[in-house]
C-alpha cells in the first residue's frame, strides 16, 4: 500500500508549532545536525524547509524531498531565501529518483519515525549516498524506560499516535535500524527537546557513514 502523503491538519499544526516556539529551541540542534556538510546534500522529508537556513556555506546544492503538499509549498518558498541552490521535489524516502552514489551526504530530521517502510528508506538512503558519505540524523526513538516504552508501544500499536501525528511512530528503534542497514554510527547523543513526558522522547542526534 502506498504511503499516505497528505496530512493537511497535522501539516498545518506542525508548521505552526515548529516555525514558532519549537524552532527557537530547535535552531541550535538543526545547525549541529548539518554542521560542516559540503557538496551535494540530500534532505528527505524536509517539511516546510525549516532546516534550510542552517546549512553551512560548503553546501553547493541541496536536493530536498517532501511528499506532503502543504509542507512542500512552504519548503519551496523557504528555498528561495537560500544563498545556494535548493531543489524541492515531491517524493518519498522509500523510492528516491536519484542515481546510485550521487550525493555526498543525506539528512533526516524527525522523518524516519514517519516513513512507512523504515528499512526500505534506509536502503534507499544508502544507495544514493556515495561510499563513505554521511547520514546525519535527528530522530526520536523508543525509550529505554519501561513505563514510557510501554506507553509508546500502546500508542503505536493502537494506531492512536500515527493517526494524531501524521503517520509518526513513537516506538521505533531507529538507531538500531540505521546500524542494521549499511551504516556505521560515528557518533550519537541524546538531546533534550520538548517536555520529558512526551512520547517523542528521547531524541537522538547523530552521524553515520555508508560502509
Ligand atoms: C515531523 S515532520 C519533520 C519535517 C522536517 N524534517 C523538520 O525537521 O522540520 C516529518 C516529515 O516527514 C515527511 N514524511 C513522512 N513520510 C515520508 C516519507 N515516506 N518520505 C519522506 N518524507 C516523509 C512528512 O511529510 C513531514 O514533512
Amino acid at each position: 500500500m502506498a504511503a499516505r502523503a497528505e496530512h493537511p491538519v497535522f501539516a498545518r499544526f506542525f508548521h505552526l508549532l515548529f516555525s514558532g516556539p519549537a524552532q527557537r529551541q530547535l535552531a541550535p540542534v538543526r545547525s549541529e545536525l548539518v554542521a560542516s556538510l559540503s557538496g551535494t546534500v540530500l534532505e528527505v522529508g524536509a517539511g516546510s524547509g525549516l532546516s534550510f537556513q542552517h546549512y553551512p556555506p560548503g553546501v553547493q546544492e541541496l536536493i530536498a524531498f517532501e511528499p506532503e503538499p502543504y509542507l512542500r509549498a512552504k519548503a519551496v518558498r523557504a528555498s528561495s531565501d537560500a544563498s545556494f541552490p535548493i531543489t524541492v521535489r515531491d517524493g518519498s524516502a522509500e523510492s528516491l529518483p536519484l542515481e546510485d552514489d550521487s550525493v555526498d551526504a543525506a539528512v533526516v530530521s524527525l522523518v524516519l519515525c514517519s516513513v512507512q517502510d523504515l528499512d526500505g528508506a534506509l536502503s534507499e538512503l544508502s544507495r544514493v549516498l556515495r561510499p563513505g558519505g554521511q547520514l546525519r540524523f535527528l530522530e526520536h526513538v523508543r525509550s529505554p524506560g519501561s513505563r514510557m516504552q510501554r506507553a509508546q508501544l500502546i500508542l503505536d500499536r493502537s494506531g492512536i499516535w500515527p493517526t494524531l501525528a501524521g503517520g509518526c511512530h513513537c516506538s521505533r528503534e531507529t538507531v538500531q535500524a540505521i546500524q542494521q542497514a549499511s551504516f556505521a554510527i560515528e557518533q550519537s547523543r541524546i538531546v533534550a527537546l520538548g517536555p520529558a513526558w512526551m512520547p517523542t522522547n528521547p531524541v537522538v542526534i547523530g552521524r553515520a557513514h555508508r560502509r
